[in-house]
């Protein structure tokens, strides 16, 4: 009797953790594609690491910078812009991204 619940259950698990994977994979995707030239994970490169930045914006502001930084680098408290804007990212490369950033915030 009881194989009959294991085994669903560890194919209802094995499908959230694929997908999990999934939206991993694309974060790394974009990161290595756009981002890891001027930003690393937790150490400060050319831009601030993902740390600084999960730790002091809201996923509003990530992705406004992200899309359009030349109207955000000011409200950000930057003097100058050296970020480009990539508007080619679609909705879930964007949300794959900031939820990466988002997860190097420090655990209170
Ligand atoms: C050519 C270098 C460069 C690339 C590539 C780049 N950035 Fe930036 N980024 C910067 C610089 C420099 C700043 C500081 C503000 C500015 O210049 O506009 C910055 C600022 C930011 C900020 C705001 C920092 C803060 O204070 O909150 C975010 C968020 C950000 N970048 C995310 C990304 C993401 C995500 C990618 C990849 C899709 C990316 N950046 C790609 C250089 C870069």
């Amino acid at each position: 009797m009881k194989k009959n619940v294991l085994i669903p259950a560890f194919f209802l698990l094995s499908l959230v953790y694929s997908a999990t994977n999934a939206e991993d994979n694309l974060a790394m995707q974009v990161f290595k594609g756009y981002c890891w030239g001027c930003h690393h994970q937790t150490a400060q490169a050319f831009g601030p690491s993902f740390k600084e930045i999960a730790n002091k914006r809201k996923k509003d502001e990530i992705i406004a910078q992200i899309t359009d930084p030349k109207d955000m680098y000011k409200k950000l408290g930057y003097k100058r812009n050296s970020m480009p804007a990539f508007n080619d990212l679609n909705a879930s490369q964007l949300d794959a991204i900031v939820t990466y950033i988002l997860s190097f915030k420090d655990k209170k």
